[in-house]
């Protein structure tokens, strides 16, 4: 009954995350109900006294030091709750389960109340880096029960990435807030890898750049503003030769993304919250679109499109370094607005500041634009909007002519820029002092008699209108 740390859910997360514990003087233990999973792990942990695993629960419960710290790295949704009543009966008074999963983050809180009343501790975390995060350092969002956060503390710090020495984990906020947190990371993701993928297309279709240019351009990138984990694994795609035929591998993959939900419950929870995220909103439906494939191809077959016009090279790839910045911008700006707003409304009582420097490194999103917007927050706890901070004035204002030119050549050329252009058409409304939707307000007055304010008057009005 000595090791420090209890996982379960072996798969590749699980296991990276455990031997990234090990690696940090924390004995952990590991249980799956997959035997092979159970024995490769101690297998590749070496020395058992620092990292075992069992298939049997009770061994592995019975193998914990008080009070457990017991991590979920298991599927969201109904999982979760067989291996916590499964878990249950063995556990005492003050043990704590955290799930480490991308779950609802309703589901944490109701878990939350249960094992509240059973005097155990439970609390929901992000974990993003994907099976390299975990296994060398990912970025980790703890939230609910901070008192049991600070028993589990020590591990999580040692194990997370590292900015610059600062551990990339903090407590955010109170019940659901860690999974929030990483839900809302998970929309900005999905917007970022469409942006990347919408100028690929363009540099691709437009600027007829090869593979190995792409891979030259996004490399290029990476060393500069815009460098980040995914323009970075984006430049590795493009090198990256089949091994099953000639040819490169981006090529033969089939276009039709696939989505585990959580850029999905993003956008759900932002039209709930009335928080407009359309850049992400559209990057969900574009894995929507991608996935009619067939139908796609029909339709294809029926309609015509433009040539794209003539375009130099240097000139696209330059506003496309542009626009993607730009774009990016408005992508976390659309994320971190909805966080201000879910934190008033769930009280999760959540610091901007502390979202953007725990996201520095070690997660998908990670990039050197969190740098300026973690000052950004710092600056000001209360910004509105990452658009309003004079920190990215500049920034937004030189690089949106570029937006412009790429949406327009793009639509011109018949080229699909939705996220781009989202991310222009979001920037162009929310920096208008005044939007068409007084007309909108006369329409529901006219047909319905809904009632409308005035600008130079208090008061609700209504119009018998002819
Ligand atoms: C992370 C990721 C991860 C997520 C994948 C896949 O932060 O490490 O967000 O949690 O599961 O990105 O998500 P989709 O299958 O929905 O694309």
């Amino acid at each position: 009954k000595n090791y420090d740390f209890g996982l379960v859910g072996l798969g590749v997360m699980g296991r990276n995350f455990i031997l990234n514990v090990a690696d940090n003087n924390f004995s952990a233990f590991g249980h799956d109900l997959d035997e092979e999973k159970v024995n490769s792990l101690i297998q590749e942990g070496g020395d058992t006294s620092r990292v075992y695993a069992s298939t049997d629960a009770k061994t592995f419960v019975n193998a914990l030091s008080s009070p457990r710290k017991i991590m979920l790295l298991v599927p969201a949704g109904k999982v979760v709750d067989i291996v916590i009543e499964g878990l249950l009966p063995m556990l005492d008074k003050g043990d704590i389960i955290i799930d480490g999963g991308n779950s609802f983050y309703t589901d944490t809180d109701r878990r939350e109340a249960y094992l509240k009343e059973k005097g155990i501790h439970f609390f929901g975390s992000g974990v993003s880096g994907g099976a390299k995060g975990a296994r060398k350092g990912p970025s980790i969002m703890p939230g609910g029960d901070r008192e049991a956060y600070k028993e589990v503390k020590p591990i999580f710090e040692a194990v997370s990435a590292k900015f610059k020495g600062e551990p990339c984990v903090a407590y955010l906020g109170n019940k659901s807030a860690g999974n929030y947190v990483k839900m809302v990371h998970n929309g900005i993701e999905y917007g970022m890898m469409q942006l990347t993928s919408e100028i690929y297309d363009l540099l691709k279709k437009a600027g007829g750049l090869s593979n190995e240019e792409l891979h030259n351009v996004y490399t290029e990138w990476n060393n500069g503003r815009l460098q980040s984990f995914l323009v970075q694994i984006t430049s590795e795609i493009f090198a990256q030769k089949d091994d099953k035929t000639d040819g490169m591998l981006v090529d033969k993959i089939l276009d039709k993304a696939k989505q585990k939900g959580t850029g999905k419950w993003t956008s759900q929870n932002a039209m709930d919250l009335g928080i407009p995220v359309p850049t992400i909103d559209i990057a969900v439906s574009m894995r929507e679109i991608s996935a009619l494939k067939e139908e796609r191809i029909q339709a294809d077959a029926l309609y015509g499109r433009p040539t794209p016009a003539p375009i130099d090279k240097n000139e696209l790839i330059k506003m496309a370094e542009e626009a993607l910045y730009f774009a990016f911008i408005n992508a976390y700006a659309q994320g971190l607005a909805q966080l201000t707003d879910a934190s008033k409304e769930y009280n999760y009582e959540l610091d901007l500041s502390v979202i953007a420097k725990i996201w520095r490194a070690g997660c998908i999103i990670r990039a050197e634009l969190l740098e300026d917007i973690s000052k950004a927050y710092v600056a000001n706890k209360d910004l509105k909007n990452l658009l309003l901070s004079p920190l990215f004035v500049d920034k937004v204002q030189s690089t949106v002519p570029s937006a412009r030119a790429l949406v327009s050549y793009a639509a011109k050329s018949g080229i699909p820029v939705p996220g781009l252009s989202n991310s222009l058409t979001y920037f162009d409304a929310y920096t208008s002092s005044r939007l068409p939707l007084n007309l909108i307000q006369a329409q529901r007055d006219h047909f319905g008699s809904h009632t409308y304010e005035r600008i130079d008057m208090e008061g609700i009005f209504h119009t018998e209108w002819e």
